[in-house]
C-alpha cells in the first residue's frame, strides 16, 4: 500500500509541475513580450514627437535648445536618457543620466546612421538592460546625418518575469502538498480502508466466523465490482463448509443422508473423465416472447422438478425438445445454452421438431396412446400408424443429437427420461456399446394384457431392452414390466435378480422411487412473520374470507382426479354445512396438452364444475373453490403450501406424484394434511398422509373434515414423520441410487466393436 501511496504521488508530483511549468513558461513569454512591445510603443511614440521638436533646432545648429530639451524629456517613467548622435556617433546632445551609462556606443546606433532607418534593441550595459530606440532625424546641413535615440531603463522587465517564476514556484509547492495529503487520504479512505475491512471479512469467513445470514459483503466502496463475485465465492465457501459438517454430524449419527454436494461427489468418482447426459421431451427452461421481450419459463412437470438438482448438482448436459417461441432465439450455433440462467450450472442442448413431428410423436402416440395406455384412468388409449412412424423419427432425430453431445467422450452415463424415449435406448446402444444407459420410466407400467393392446408393444418393449437400466418408481411396475416381456419376447427372466437376458444382452429391472429435493430451511423467507399472516394476505389477494384453506397443484390431466376432488369437497360442504364459509379450496391448475380435444375439454369440464359449485354454496365475500387456471412459479407455489391447512392429490393414477412430496418438503412449520390418493406410487411411502380412494367421494369428503379436525399435535407427528421420510428419500438418493446401479453394470464389449466407437454414423440411425 505505501509503495502504492509513492508510486501516485510521484507521478502526481510529476504530471502537476510538468503542467505547472509549462503554463509558466507560456505566462512568462506572453509577460515578457506584452512589456517589450508596450516599452518599444512608447519609445517610438516618444522619439516621434521628440524628432519634430529637435529638428528645427539641428537645422539651426542651435546646440543648447537641443539640450534644454533632452533634458526636459528625460525625467519621464522609466526613461533612461535620451541623445542625439551624429554620424561620427558624438553626441549632440545627451541627457546627463545618459553619459554614464552610454560610455560605448551601442550598435543600435550606428546601424541606424547606416542604414538611415529606425533600429532598436535591448541591451545590457553594465549591470543596467537598456532598451534603445534610434530614430534616424532629417539630414541637417550643419549637422549631417544625426540620430535620435531614446534609452529606456529595461530591468523591470526582468524583474516582472522573475516575479512570475517565485509565484509558479509556490504555487507548485502548495499543489504539491495538497496532492499528497488527497491522495494519502483518498489511499487510505477509499483503497487501503476497504482492503483491509474486505481482508478482515474474508479472514473471519475463512475462519467460519461469519454466519450464513451475514455472508453478504458490507459496502467495500471503490471494490464494489468485486463485492458480487467475492458473495458468491463466500456462499460456495459457506455452503460447502455447512455440507461438510452436515456430513460430518450424519456420520457422526450413524445416518446416511443424500445431498447435492454428495450426490455431486458421487457421481464425479462414478463417472471420472465421463460426463453425464440426461435426455427428456420438457425442457427444464423455456424461452417465451412476452410483448417484446423474452421470458424464462420453467414448465410445469414432475420431471422437470425431479431432475433440475441433479443436473445442478452433477452438470452434464440436459437433451430437450426446444419448444418454447423464443427457444432459438437462445441458443448458440450447436443449440446449446448454459443453465439456469442466473447461475449457469449444466448445458441445455436443444432439439427441434417440426409442427407435424411435434403432433404425431408427442401429442399423437405419446399422449394419446401411451400415456392412457398406462395410467388407468378409463381414457381410451388412440394409435395411429402415422403417430407411431413419428415417435420413432423423432426417438431417432434425439438419438443424433445424444449421439453428437457422446462424442468424444468414453463410456458416457446417459439417464433417458420417460415414455416419450422407448425407442432411444437401443438405438443408441447400437451405436455407443461402452455407453451405460438407463431409461426411467415416469409413469407407471400397466399389466400385460392392458399393455398388449398396443399394436406396437414388442418394437416398445426391444427399445427399452437396449437399456442397461430400467427404473420405475416401485416395485409393482418393475413386476408388469417384466411380465409384459416375458409375454411377448423370447428372453430369459432372471426373476431372481429382476433382469431380462435377451440377445447377450442383460436389462436390470428396479424400483427408484422418485423425490424432491429437501432444503433443510425454507427455500424462499416467507414474506410475512406468520403462516397466519400468510395465510390472511393470500385469502385477500384471492377476494375471499375464510378460516380454513385447502390447497391442489395440478397440470389439468384427467389422470390427476381434480373433478373427483370438486365433487369431494362438495360433498364434505353438504354433509358438514359448519364448512360453509369456512373452507375454501384453491386449486392451481396449470393447462397442460390443451392441443389434445380431451385435454382441451377437460379444462372446461373443471371449470364448469368448479362454477357449478360455488354458485350453490357461495355467499358474499365466500366461495368454496378458487380455481387458478395459469402456470405457478415454484416460488409462487410455496406460498400456497405453506398458508394451507390440508393439501389434496387425488390422482385416480400417478407413477409417484411429486405435488405430495413438494408439499411436505415445503411444511418447515410441520403443520398441514395431505390427503393423498393410494393410486399414486407416493402412497407407498407416505404413510403418514390421510389414503383416500379418489374415485370414493363420500370417504374423500370424509377424509377432507378428518383433516380439518385433526389435533394440532396428531398433525404435527403425522407431517413429522412424512418429512422424515422424504427427507431420507430425497431426490438426490433417487439419481445417487440410479447412478451407482448404472456403474455396476458390466459393458459387454465385443472387441471388434472398441474402434469403432468414436465415430457415430447417425445417418445410419433409421
Ligand atoms: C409427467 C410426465 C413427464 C412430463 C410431465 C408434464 O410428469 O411423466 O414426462 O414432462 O408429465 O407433461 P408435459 O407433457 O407437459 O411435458
Amino acid at each position: 500500500m505505501r509503495l502504492l501511496s509513492v508510486r501516485l504521488i510521484l507521478s502526481l508530483i510529476f504530471a502537476v509541475t510538468l503542467v505547472s511549468l509549462f503554463s509558466a513558461y507560456n505566462q512568462v513569454r506572453g509577460e515578457r513580450r506584452s512589456l517589450r512591445n508596450d516599452l518599444e510603443r512608447r519609445a517610438a511614440v516618444l522619439a516621434d514627437s521628440l524628432a519634430g521638436n529637435v529638428e528645427p533646432y539641428l537645422e539651426s545648429g542651435s546646440l543648447k535648445k537641443l539640450q534644454v530639451i533632452v533634458d526636459r524629456f528625460s525625467n519621464r517613467e522609466r526613461l533612461a536618457g535620451v541623445a542625439i548622435f551624429n554620424e561620427k556617433l558624438e553626441p549632440i546632445a545627451q541627457s546627463s543620466g545618459l553619459t554614464q551609462l552610454m560610455q560605448a556606443r551601442p550598435g543600435v546606433i550606428a546601424q541606424a546612421i547606416a542604414s538611415n532607418q529606425t533600429q532598436s534593441a535591448f541591451v545590457r550595459e553594465g549591470k543596467a538592460a537598456l532598451h534603445i530606440y534610434a530614430l534616424p532625424l532629417t539630414e541637417t546641413t550643419h549637422q549631417g546625418r544625426a540620430v535620435l535615440a531614446i534609452v529606456h531603463e529595461a530591468s523591470y522587465i526582468q524583474a516582472q518575469t522573475a516575479r512570475l517564476w517565485r509565484e509558479t514556484f509556490l504555487r507548485v509547492l502548495v499543489q504539491v502538498l495538497l496532492i499528497v495529503l488527497i491522495t494519502v487520504l483518498i489511499v487510505r479512505w477509499s483503497i487501503a480502508g476497504p482492503i483491509a475491512r474486505a481482508s478482515q471479512w474474508l479472514r473471519a469467513l475463512r475462519a467460519g466466523k461469519v454466519g450464513s445470514a451475514s455472508i453478504t459483503m458490507p459496502d467495500f466502496d471503490l471494490l464494489r465490482p468485486l463485492a458480487r463475485e467475492m458473495t458468491s465465492i463466500a456462499e460456495s465457501l459457506t455452503a460447502a463448509r455447512s455440507a461438510a459438517e452436515k456430513e460430518a454430524q450424519l456420520r457422526q449419527a450413524g445416518e446416511s443422508s443424500w445431498t447435492s454436494d454428495r450426490l455431486a461427489v458421487h457421481v464425479r468418482s462414478k463417472l471420472g473423465n465421463s460426463r453425464l447426459l440426461i435426455v427428456s421431451n420438457r425442457e427444464p427452461y423455456s424461452h417465451v416472447r412476452s410483448g417484446k421481450s423474452i421470458e424464462c419459463v420453467v414448465p410445469a412437470s414432475g420431471l422437470v422438478t425431479a431432475l433440475e438438482p441433479v443436473l445442478r448438482a452433477c452438470d452434464g448436459t440436459w437433451i430437450a425438445h426446444g419448444s418454447g417461441d423464443a427457444d432459438r432465439d437462445t441458443v448458440d450455433s450447436h443449440d446449446r445454452l448454459p443453465v439456469p440462467p442466473e447461475e449457469p450450472k449444466y448445458t441445455l442442448r436443444r432439439v427441434w421438431l417440426t409442427k407435424e413431428e411435434e403432433e404425431g410423436y408427442y401429442y399423437g402416440f405419446a399422449n394419446e396412446g401411451l400415456w392412457p395406455l398406462c395410467h388407468i384412468a378409463h381414457t381410451r388409449p388412440i394409435f395411429r400408424a402415422a403417430d407411431w412412424q413419428h415417435y420413432r423419427e423423432a426417438n431417432i432425430k434425439f438419438a443424433r443429437a445424444v449421439l453428437e453431445e457422446m462424442h468424444g467422450t468414453e463410456e458416457p452415463m446417459l439417464l433417458v427420461q420417460d415414455y416419450h424415449f422407448a425407442l432411444l435406448p437401443r438405438l443408441i446402444k447400437r451405436k455407443r456399446p461402452d455407453a451405460r444407459v438407463a431409461i426411467f420410466w415416469h409413469i407407471p407400467w400397466p399389466n400385460s394384457e392392458s399393455f398388449g393392446i398396443c399394436p406396437w408393444q414388442r418394437e416398445l418393449l426391444d427399445g427399452l431392452l437396449g437399456a442397461d437400466v430400467i427404473g420405475f418408481h416401485i416395485q409393482s411396475h418393475c413386476t408388469n414390466f417384466l411380465q409384459t416381456v416375458d409375454r411377448t419376447l423370447e428372453c430369459r427372466i432372471d426373476w431372481e435378480h429382476f433382469a431380462i437376458n435377451r440377445e447377450g444382452h442383460r436389462t436390470i429391472v428396479k424400483p427408484f422411487p422418485i423425490s424432491v429435493d429437501f432444503p433443510e430451511t425454507p427455500e424462499v423467507k416467507p414474506e410475512q412473520d406468520s403462516a397466519y399472516l400468510e395465510r390472511a394476505a393470500l385469502l385477500r389477494e384471492l377476494g375471499v374470507d375464510a378460516l380454513f384453506v385447502g390447497v391442489g397443484v395440478d397440470r389439468v390431466d384427467y389422470t390427476k382426479g381434480i373433478l373427483e376432488r370438486f365433487l369431494a369437497i362438495e360433498r364434505m360442504l353438504e354433509k358438514h354445512p359448519g364448512y360453509q364459509g369456512k373452507f375454501v379450496f384453491a386449486q392451481i391448475g396449470a393447462p397442460s396438452r390443451t392441443h389434445i380435444k380431451r385435454y382441451h375439454d377437460l379444462l372446461a369440464d373443471v371449470e364448469a364444475e368448479a362454477e357449478r359449485i360455488n354458485w350453490r354454496f357461495q355467499s358474499s365475500g365466500w366461495k368454496p373453490i378458487v380455481f387458478l387456471k395459469r402456470h405457478f412459479s415454484h416460488r409462487e407455489i410455496l406460498r400456497y403450501y405453506r398458508a394451507a391447512d390440508l393439501c389434496m392429490v387425488t390422482a385416480l393414477h400417478d407413477g409417484m406424484n411429486l405435488v405430495a412430496k413438494e408439499f411436505i418438503a415445503a411444511r418447515h412449520d410441520e403443520q398441514g394434511v395431505l390427503i393423498l390418493s393410494r393410486f399414486t406410487g407416493a402412497a407407498r411411502e407416505l404413510l403418514d398422509s390421510v389414503l383416500v380412494n379418489p374415485y370414493d367421494i363420500e370417504s374423500t369428503a370424509d377424509a377432507i373434515c378428518h383433516a380439518l379436525e385433526m389435533s394440532p399435535e396428531e398433525r404435527a407427528a403425522r407431517m413429522r414423520r412424512l418429512r422424515k421420510a422424504v427427507k431420507e428419500q430425497n431426490i438426490y438418493r433417487w439419481a445417487g441410487n440410479l447412478v451407482a446401479e448404472l456403474c455396476e453394470v458390466r459393458l459387454e464389449l465385443p472387441e471388434e466393436s472398441k474402434p469403432k466407437i468414436q465415430v457415430h454414423a447417425a445417418a445410419q440411425l433409421d
